[in-house]
């Protein structure tokens, strides 16, 4: 039979060789929304399809042309999450976390599926760290959710990364303005591809990030939405502005910025580097005062991002930032004979529980074999036993990389001890 070892396009594995890149970054999301006094929720890969349609909008390109839907054996039309805020908020809604003091503010790290073009950065599978913040207006909380999200990219010592922020209003001041993109692009009408032509009617803001080269060329030459604030989102908006100064969060304000999801309101953010390509846009986020309404709880202002933790790691490697690799042993006992196996065996259970990653031969190879492989594993301190020690009571721990032999015994808790204090004492001279 032939083997089966090609996974699907779009998607990539994680090596074992490669997850500690993973788990370091994993590590700095989860403390930094602790200390943003966010908790984790987690929801299911999949939910109703009609849940992205109505949150994410029908008219946007995730939903018209990328989601993975099916119908199951019961009938029923599922969707995998092209994307974390929609079920975070169906969650919130369901077990009622409105109720909690608000803000309520809850964060992911999740798996995400859109059927796009694979290319360096934009996978069909791949991984968002988000951060969902709920009941407030208050455009200090806009300041502190872009704040959250820089000190992230800080803490991972990213260079280069550019803030863009704007406003793109409410429905009040929608209306307005829809009607001078429809008065716009009406002139090119003949121009547009057959979506936009949909869109012109249905949703004229969705031509803004219309993809095809034509219309996104046309698009640069439309009417801004900054004009067309009305005075609540102009006030809010400068509002977030002042608390980003007063935080020395650096930005510009980049009236062509309108996401490409429709739940947004008033403010909307990027962070983009220049250092991976075309697909530069590491995090993405801003208000969606509207949607927890639009699915059917009531009105309930929320704000929020997700980052792309593929774009995030890609930038780290073209920066050249390295993520320290840890050691995968501190020791390996090498044994000889019956004995020392079971003494081997015995020792190294009681240092694991200890918290010292310790190993010893379990595939049957033979002493000068058993230490070749703590070399390749790159086992920091050994320790060979034999008859001799194991009647002794002791042996002698080496220092794998300067060769030098310190005595100790193979009681646990002394071994345990004495250990530690090696360890520590020739850690701090390094
Ligand atoms: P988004 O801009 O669609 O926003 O995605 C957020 C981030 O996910 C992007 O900036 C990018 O880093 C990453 N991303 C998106 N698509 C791909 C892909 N195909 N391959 C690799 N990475 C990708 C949202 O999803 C919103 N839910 C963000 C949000 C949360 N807004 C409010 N709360």
């Amino acid at each position: 039979m032939a083997l089966i070892t090609k996974k699907p396009r779009g998607t990539e594995d994680l090596l074992p060789r490669d997850s500690y890149r993973w788990q370091f970054v994993e590590k700095i999301f989860h403390e930094e929304a602790e200390a943003y006094g966010y908790s984790e929720i987690r929801t299911p890969v999949f939910e109703h399809t009609e849940l992205f349609e109505r949150g994410v909008g029908n008219t946007t390109d995730v939903v018209q042309k990328e989601m993975y839907t099916f119908v199951t054996k019961g009938g029923d039309s599922i969707t995998l999450r092209p994307e974390g805020t929609a079920g975070a908020a169906r969650a919130l809604l369901e077990h009622g976390l409105f109720n909690d003091p608000l803000p309520v503010k809850n964060y992911y790290l999740t798996s995400c599926y859109r059927y796009e073009k694979p290319q360096a950065g934009r996978l069909r599978e791949f991984h968002q760290f988000g951060m969902e913040c709920y009941g407030t207006k208050d455009p200090a909380a806009d300041a502190e959710l872009i704040t959250a999200a820089k000190a992230i990219f800080d803490r991972l010592q990213i260079r280069d990364l550019r803030l863009e922020i704007n406003s793109i209003g409410c429905p009040t001041c929608r209306a307005e303005y829809h009607k001078a993109l429809t008065e716009y692009f009406s002139a090119y009408k003949d121009e547009l591809c057959d979506d936009c032509k949909d869109r012109l009617e249905r949703n004229p803001m969705r031509l803004l990030d219309c993809k095809v080269e034509h219309d996104h060329k046309l698009a640069e030459g439309a009417p801004t939405v900054l004009d067309y604030l009305c005075d609540e989102c102009r006030d809010h908006f400068d509002g977030v502005k002042a608390y980003l100064d007063a935080n020395g969060v650096e930005y510009t304000v980049n009236p062509k910025i309108v996401r490409g999801l429709d739940y947004y309101t008033k403010t909307v953010f990027e962070f983009i580097t220049d250092s991976i390509g075309a697909q530069g846009t590491v995090c993405g986020g801003g208000r969606y005062d509207g949607l927890i309404e639009e699915l059917g709880g009531n009105p309930l202002p929320a704000l929020g991002f997700a980052a792309g933790i593929e774009r995030l790691l890609l930038t780290l490697d073209a920066q050249g930032i390295v993520i320290p690799e840890p050691n995968r042993f501190d020791l390996f006992i090498g044994h000889m004979g019956d004995q020392a196996h079971l003494k081997a065996s015995a020792l190294t259970a009681a240092l694991r529980t200890a918290g010292i990653k310790a190993g010893f031969d379990i595939v049957g190879r033979g002493l000068r074999a058993q230490m070749k492989f703590a070399d390749k594993i790159g086992a920091k301190y050994s320790v060979v036993l034999g008859d001799n020690e194991i009647a002794e009571g002791k042996a002698k721990l080496k220092n794998m990389k300067s060769g030098e032999q310190t005595e100790i015994s193979l009681e646990p808790e002394a071994f345990i001890n004495s250990f530690t204090q090696i360890k520590l004492s020739e850690e701090f001279a390094e």
